[in-house]
């Protein structure tokens, strides 16, 4: 059951794609208002745990810590950070007997802290006292998930292709580097379907612009491969490059307190923001990638768009003041005051940044959803940084700038199911990590689990040691673990879509699947991916082995040499080899996982009708179709026999 209550005047952010009538008190928390704040207190029991978050730190229980959900660009990945790159306010409060889900759609800062005093007890505090919350009842967790994602409305829905491996790197400095790239995947024997563009393709880091002397026409030899090229949130600017020009003149940015332009530095100097508040500057914006599908694009990665600051003139002066008068200054990322340095224009009504913040990174996805959904006639890839409740309606997220470290393999690994609860059912990691140099051993692990996620990205920082696959020795145990990718496809794709159309999670934590299962309550190391598979990956440096328990009888699945060893496990707690060069994972009882056994080195070679089954059950539910059409429903899943 879901019930809403409106406290003064909330924004209306579009978080909801159902409309619940507001009701006026809520049945859970308590509310105070002071000095136009808001507090709401809600009770703990002392076991209680607490699932959701999206994108943030602390493993699958969030109990105990403090967050601050202010969207963030910082990428020195720490357990102590309490913002990351998206605002995904909604929690579930799990009890013995009950579960109670929490949405606060707000749009500002926002603090909740989840017990970390251990007072059993959870605040959430906005800096305004207009607010919209949700609160959702329901037997389990997973009950409450389910409801919420009714709420938020179906996952954008990316093309098949796009469920292929992707290479990336910021410094491909030329379409020469990417299709050598593209060549050294092919030699090595390895699969491949897009090659990510960073801001180095463009003129001078503009938006929608190519460096044609480095970059040509961005036409690749191989026709197989897409390309993805990324577009930032800030507009260059520069007199004479008509994108920025027509910005100007028909008031599309930002304003500052003097209703100009606000201009602030990101990664191609001065730049002024585009408002995505604002409709006509949105349509404007989604317009603007006739540059690229002109040229066949048919992919895009969102950045910077917090949106990410580096400086403006004024915190400049600020730092440097501090920087003088405290000998321990540490500059950190970006400078928060900016964000009380600009406006949006909303409806006619002029509205301070810092109040909207967590929306910027949405409505650039929207602009940039409703812009391609216009020029093309099928789907495209978009994935972003930012976001906030409701993007996933209209691209995917990736994790942001982690490093390589095991870490940060751990801390990602545990956020898959926290982005599956928010409705991010398209999203993944930085494989190989992106700060700091990744090792052959790292990768190996790390691929090993986004092979199971469906955003499956290798991307790594400038400056960092390459971390394309071929690079490193003992290719075959790379080309295994990419084969796997392409052979599990029906599958993954099957559930994907499933998950999708029926507004359900792809990645689960075992604890919702097995909900009577004390055992599995706090199992943090292993998860449901689709309806038929569990994983349990080695996550730390120098295992080759580890425990792993099995809620039910299991078909163990040992995936080495390029082909399947199945083996039947019983209940229990199993110490389980897994060498280097193998992926292991396990199937239900009663389940199935159609494979591909002929795989292939991209999507467009995988034989999605002739199916190979995993497991010991007799019939699947299939959804099957070109993989491109936007007219996918539920018309498209048949029962399939063994
Ligand atoms: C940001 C992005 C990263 C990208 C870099 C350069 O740090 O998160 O993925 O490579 O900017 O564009």
């Amino acid at each position: 059951m879901i019930q809403r209550v409106d406290f003064h005047n909330p924004f209306d952010t579009g978080a909801a794609y159902i409309n619940v009538e507001p009701a006026s008190s809520l049945s859970f928390l308590e509310v105070e208002e002071k000095d136009g704040h808001i507090l709401f207190t809600g009770k703990l029991n002392e076991k209680d745990r607490i699932y959701g978050l999206g994108e943030s730190m602390h493993g699958l229980n969030k109990r105990g810590y403090r967050y601050v959900q202010f969207n963030t660009d910082d990428n020195n990945h720490r357990d102590s950070m309490p913002s990351m790159y998206g605002a995904h306010n909604f929690f579930v409060v799990a009890s013995e007997q009950q579960a109670r889900g929490f949405f606060f759609d707000y749009p500002g800062r926002l603090i909740i802290d989840l017990d970390s005093k251990h007072q059993n007890t959870f605040t959430v505090e906005a800096e305004t006292n207009d607010i919209r919350v949700y609160e959702i009842q329901g037997k389990t967790p997973y009950e409450v998930v389910k409801e919420f994602l009714k709420l938020i409305g179906p996952s954008y829905l990316p093309p098949l292709w796009a469920f292929g491996f992707g290479q990336s790197r910021w410094g491909y400095d030329s379409l020469r580097t990417v299709e050598k790239v593209i060549e050294n995947y092919k030699k090595a024997g390895m699969p491949l379907d897009y090659v990510c563009l960073d801001i180095d393709h463009m003129n001078k880091y503009a938006d929608f612009s190519v460096d044609t002397k480095r970059f040509g026409n961005l036409q690749l030899k191989e026709k197989n491969i897409h390309l993805v090229p990324i577009v930032d949130a800030a507009i260059k600017i520069e007199p004479g490059n008509p994108v920025y020009e027509e910005g100007l003149k028909n008031n599309f940015y930002c304003t500052d307190k003097d209703g100009k332009p606000f201009t602030a530095y990101v990664w191609p100097g001065a730049t002024n923001f585009p408002d995505f508040l604002k409709a006509e500057a949105r349509t404007w914006f989604g317009s603007l990638y006739k540059f690229y599908t002109d040229k066949g694009i048919e992919g895009f990665w969102n950045d910077m768009n917090e949106p990410s600051i580096f400086f403006s003139e004024e915190s400049l002066k600020e730092s440097e003041k501090e920087r003088l008068s405290d000998p321990l200054y540490q500059s950190g990322s970006g400078h928060p005051s900016d964000y009380k340095r600009f406006y949006h224009d909303v409806n006619g009504k002029k509205i301070n940044h810092f109040y909207l913040h967590n929306l910027y990174g949405m409505k650039m996805v929207e602009a940039s959803n409703e812009g391609l959904s216009k020029l093309l006639d099928k789907r495209f890839l978009l994935f972003s940084r930012a976001s906030y409740i409701g993007s996933h309606r209209y691209a995917g997220i990736w994790t942001g700038d982690n490093s390589s470290t095991w870490f940060m393999l751990q801390r990602g690994f545990e956020m898959l199911p926290g982005l599956n609860m928010c409705g991010f059912l398209f999203s993944g990691m930085d494989t190989g990590g992106f700060m700091g140099n990744c090792t052959r051993k790292l990768l190996l692990r790390w691929l090993a689990v986004s092979v199971f996620t469906p955003l499956f990205r290798d991307h790594s920082a400038k400056g960092t040691i390459h971390q394309e696959c071929y690079r490193f020795a003992g290719k075959s145990s790379f080309r295994n673990v990419l084969s796997l990718r392409y052979k599990l496809l029906p599958y993954l794709y099957s559930e994907f879509m499933k998950a999708a159309l029926r507004a359900d999670m792809l990645i689960k934590p075992l604890a919702f699947v097995f909900d009577k299962d004390p055992q599995c309550q706090d199992v943090q190391d292993q998860l449901m991916v689709g309806e038929s598979i569990m994983i349990a990956p080695i996550m730390k440096k120098d295992q080759d082995s580890r425990l792993v328990y099995l809620p039910e009888e299991m078909t163990m699945v040992d995936y080495y040499d390029r082909s399947f060893h199945a083996k039947a496990l019983s209940q229990g707690s199993h110490r389980i080899k897994i060498p280097l060069s193998h992926v292991v994972f396990f199937v239900r009882k009663n389940h199935l996982v159609p494979v591909s056994l002929k795989g292939g080195m991209s999507v467009s070679e995988v034989d999605f009708d002739n199916l190979s089954f995993l497991g010991d059950g007799t019939s699947y539910e299939y959804y099957r179709d070109d993989g491109e059409t936007r007219e996918a429903g539920l018309e498209k899943i048949a029962e399939i026999k063994k």
